[in-house]
């Protein structure tokens, strides 16, 4: 007889985005007239760049002509995307990433849900608080997590990252098997300076343990001394894995098209001790469950790394930053607490005192049309923030400033 994997079972019966959406679907059409304007997910509202389409359109062409036709390509990714990105990304800044290191994906969302797969079934997982929640909900599928007692499973360790401590997560007091470090940080917005994050891989190293290092929102990044990449730190190329999108930096939220960087010197033991490279399972692991992104899709990310398609996308991701300086200046404004902004593209505001993260969800729903994402969704320690993000147009940006500036905090 068939049986389900139980721990789904296990899992809140939707993902935070698709709560969101219902409960935002739900008040447009209680209120129709509403003129809502989204600060939630984090899907960007700028066309893709010129230099990118250019280079989707030859591409269409290419397929269309028997002579330039491509069918499978190869499930890491065509080199030229892969050379793209191990000069634009790493060589430039310094770092030394191979090409066949790095594994073209649909998104770096897939990627660090599908990672798990080469690690052990009882890996003892590492989250900081609040995360993104596809690090948590993919090892509660995998059935690393334990049990859910009041929004807390009892295998992860949650690393609170708080106004208290500045949003910089302590060293885990149990030693665990793999830690998700997200910077800049999505949902709060903050970031590690190059020595904070260096602990973090002296840690890492000392323990045996594997950094899952997400870094979909380095082109934010906007003060010098936060590193772009974990790779920056000497050492790091031992414990860590490296997860890019290009949704962020070059909108691809709906072309799909991300990265994950897994270096030949990290090897980690199997069951009996023996060292084995981790590159080669992930490869295994894409070769047999993925058939490569699109080739068309491919060709437009490599034009992110030519000349026209660098200036491009710098235009767009200081447009976002804009919209965040002054989502921030507004809510500071408005008299509420604001922290990240900075170098990310997500604000992450406290509530008044005493108010929770759905009870201030609701308020700006119901009093400034506005829909921002609860923090206690990102996990307990976000409980008391909301996060706003400025991947909306700029009109709608300044609009949500004016309604936040005119919202009562005192009822
Ligand atoms: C977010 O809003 O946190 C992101 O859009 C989620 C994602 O990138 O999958």
């Amino acid at each position: 007889m068939a049986r389900i994997n139980d721990n789904f079972v296990k899992l809140p019966e939707s993902y935070l985005f698709s709560t969101i959406a219902r409960k935002v679907k739900e008040y447009k059409e209680a209120n129709p007239q509403a003129n809502v304007i989204s600060l939630g997910i984090g899907d960007v509202t700028l066309p893709i760049c010129k230099a990118v389409t250019a280079a989707m359109h030859e591409a269409v062409d290419r397929q269309a002509a028997k002579e330039t036709f491509h069918g499978y390509g190869p499930e890491q990714g065509y080199a030229f995307l892969r050379e793209a990105i191990a000069k634009g990304d790493y060589a430039d800044r310094g770092i030394d990433i191979a090409a066949d290191e790095i594994f073209i994906s649909d998104g770096a969302k897939s990627d660090l849900g599908n990672i798990g797969d080469i690690f052990a079934a009882d890996a003892v997982v590492a989250v900081t608080d609040p995360v993104y929640p596809v690090y948590v909900d993919t090892n509660v599928m995998a059935g690393r997590a334990g049990e859910c007692v009041g929004g807390v499973w009892s295998r992860i360790e949650y690393l609170p990252c708080t106004e208290a401590n500045d949003f910089v997560p302590a060293l885990p007091a149990k030693v665990p098997s793999l830690i998700y470090l997200c910077y800049p940080n999505n949902p709060t917005g903050t970031t590690l300076t190059r020595s904070q994050l260096a602990k973090w891989v002296d840690y890492a190293r000392r323990n045996g343990c594997v950094i899952l290092y997400d870094s979909a929102y380095e082109r934010y990044i906007t003060e010098e001394d936060v590193p772009h990449s974990i790779y920056e730190i000497p050492g790091a190329k031992e414990v860590s894995i490296e997860f890019r999108s290009f949704s962020k930096t070059a909108g691809f939220t709906g072309l799909r098209c991300g990265y994950t960087v897994v270096p030949a010197a990290l090897k980690c033991p199997d069951s009996k001790g023996n060292p084995v490279e981790l590159r080669k399972l992930w490869n295994r692991r894409q070769t047999t469950k993925f058939n490569g992104a699109s080739y068309i899709i491919q060709c437009g990310a490599a034009a992110v790394y030519t000349p026209e398609g660098s200036v491009q996308v710098r235009e767009s991701v200081d447009y976002y930053m804009r919209n965040a300086r002054r989502l921030s200046e507004g809510v500071a404004k408005a008299g509420l607490k604001v922290f990240g902004g900075k170098n990310a593209p997500y604000v992450w505001v406290k509530t008044p005192d005493g108010v929770t993260s759905w009870e201030f969800f609701e308020k700006l729903l119901h009093e400034c049309n506005l829909v921002c994402t609860p923090g206690s969704g990102f996990g307990p320690a976000g409980e008391g923030y909301v996060r706003l993000t400025a991947f909306n147009t700029e009109e709608n940006t300044l609009e949500a400033v004016r309604r936040i500036e005119r919202l009562d905090l005192s009822k």
